[in-house]
């Protein structure tokens, strides 16, 4: 199977991480996709994500990181896959991504979602509390790669 991971990774968390790890053990190929939409405000370039995330990817010799334009329905099925890997950590993930994952079987029908379950000790950290935290000056560094959390303090100037 050719999965694909897709995410605005702003920036990629350990949860995602162990999604990552995990999905790339069930495939023989996956594909980390950033969705690079100019429209939404963000921390960190698309190219500053694709460098963090290759970067905590590294030691995976079959997963790939690229970025995305537009719909990920024709995304997955330019790059000739059909799967497309969604991390779930509550009933909120999954009331929005069993949405999300109608939507694009309805763009193409050849698309099929499987959810993984977030771990558990890893089900509270989210891009967007990694970020206010950050911000406010709180300690991340159990949240995110050591990577990250390098670029984050640099980021907001404290090194
Ligand atoms: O990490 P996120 O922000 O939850 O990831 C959301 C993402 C990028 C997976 C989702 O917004 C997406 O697939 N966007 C691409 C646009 C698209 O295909 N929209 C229609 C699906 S309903």
């Amino acid at each position: 199977m050719n999965a694909v991971y897709p995410g605005s990774f702003d920036p990629v968390t350990l949860g995602h991480m162990d999604i990552i790890h995990r999905a790339a053990n069930i495939s023989e190929r996956l594909t980390v996709a950033i969705l690079n939409n100019p429209a939404k405000k963000s921390m960190f370039t698309v190219d500053e994500r694709i460098e963090m995330l290759r970067h905590a990817c590294q030691v995976l010799p079959n997963v790939e990181v690229v970025s995305f334009r537009g719909m990920l329905a024709e995304f997955v099925r330019g790059i000739d896959s059909q799967v497309v890997i969604k991390g779930v950590r509550n009933h909120r993930d999954f009331e929005y991504e069993n949405q999300m994952a109608q939507f694009n079987k309805m763009l193409n029908s050849n698309l099929e979602t499987l959810f993984l379950p977030a771990s558990t000790a890893l089900s509270l950290i989210s891009s967007s509390a990694v970020k206010e935290i950050a911000t406010l000056g709180g300690d991340v560094s159990k949240m995110i790669p050591q990577n990250v959390y390098n670029k984050i303090l640099q980021k907001l100037s404290r090194v």
